[in-house]
């Protein structure tokens, strides 16, 4: 699965968000180490600060089929990640995050994405 192919995923499924209140439609493909492919969209509701990012959705999803951190490869977003998804990609351990930024593919490390990160341990 090339990164191309995985942002093409996650621009397909993008269709199925549930997004009346803000209209954008977000959607994500989550590599797995072993090859599996997982998506994910955003989930509104009408009390707004309850609704999910993709991201959120498609890691929630992995976990919830037994995936845990250390098995997420890459993840794909038609979106740029907001900063509280690249705290959930740092955690997990993903080795890189594909979006589109203005308009250029971009694959960035979670580290990147998210300098001098919160940690619970020191
Ligand atoms: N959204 C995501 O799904 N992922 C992001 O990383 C950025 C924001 C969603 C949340 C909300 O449903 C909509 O985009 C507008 O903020």
């Amino acid at each position: 699965m090339t990164d191309q192919e995985l942002l093409a995923r996650a621009d397909a499924i993008a269709a199925k968000a549930y997004a009346p209140y803000s209209t954008f439609h977000v959607g994500c493909a989550v590599l797995l180490r072993d090859g599996t492919v997982i998506e994910g969209v955003n989930v509104e509701n009408g009390a707004y600060p309850l609704g999910i990012c993709a991201e959120k959705n498609g890691i929630g999803t992995a976990i919830t089929g037994g995936y845990g951190a250390g098995d997420f490869e890459a993840i794909a977003v038609n979106a740029s990640p907001c900063g509280g998804c690249r705290q959930w990609l740092l955690e997990l351990g993903f080795d890189r995050v594909i979006f589109r930024n203005r308009g250029e593919v971009v694959s960035l490390t979670p580290a990147e994405l998210l300098p001098d990160s919160f940690e619970l341990a020191d």
